[in-house]
């Protein structure tokens, strides 16, 4: 796969937790061939977790700032901003037994940067061209949490509420929801985002044609 020389149009995509962002991602990365589009993921940044902030009941708090490595994640934005390959090990949440694959992502004419500090580490905000916010009510966020924490990243309900009470909901009232005001558009993720999809992505065919 070849590089592109083009400097790449760079989406911002953010949201709360559970807010719907994985699900947007995919169907918008299936309406591009892959030469043309690179999705990066802040959460391959987390930090180990020896390397976690922990609470005063000492759970370690994920939802911080902190809890990535933002100097890394956006030498590796700028990286691929200037047409260089990115290799980066795939961070395996609550599962240590899993062997981590390791990721490579190329240079394309859009790339989207994903993750709820996306907006909030400067670094990385500076150098989106489009930002979009996924929004979505606390209890169908809760509701799609706790099913997806359970099936997906080994959490029981106890520890999935417990997080979201002290971590998550104040980290989106401190850190996600502030910059919904000056987003470039918003995409309503209650029941559907399908026609936000639609009108992004045609957006996006007409600036790589
Ligand atoms: O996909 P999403 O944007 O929801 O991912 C961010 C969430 O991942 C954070 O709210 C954080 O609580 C969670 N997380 C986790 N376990 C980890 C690392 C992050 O549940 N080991």
């Amino acid at each position: 796969m070849t590089p592109t020389n083009e400097r790449p149009y760079i989406i911002g995509i953010t949201g709360g937790s559970a807010s719907g962002k994985t699900l947007f991602l995919q169907k918008l990365m299936a309406q591009f061939p892959s030469e043309e589009i690179c999705l990066l993921s802040q959460d391959n940044y987390y930090r180990p977790k020896q390397d976690q902030t922990k609470d005063e009941n000492g759970i370690e708090n994920f939802d911080l700032p902190g809890a990535i490595d933002d100097e890394a994640f956006a030498k590796d934005v700028e990286k691929l901003r200037s047409g260089e390959i990115v290799t980066r090990e795939e961070y395996t949440f609550n599962n240590s037994t899993k062997i981590p694959n390791i990721l490579h992502f190329y240079p394309r004419k859009i790339l989207v940067v994903e993750g709820i500090f996306v907006f909030h580490f400067p670094e990385v905000a500076k150098l989106l061209d489009l930002k979009i916010f996924i929004d979505a009510q606390n209890k169908i966020k809760l509701k799609r949490r706790i099913k997806r924490d359970n099936e997906e990243r080994g959490y029981d309900l106890q520890d999935v509420m417990y997080r979201w009470k002290y971590h998550v909901k104040p980290t989106y009232e401190e850190f996600i929801r502030p910059h919904k005001k000056s987003c470039d558009i918003v995409i309503p993720n209650n029941i559907h985002f399908e026609k936000g999809l639609e009108v992004i992505v045609h957006y996006l065919k007409s600036r790589t044609k």
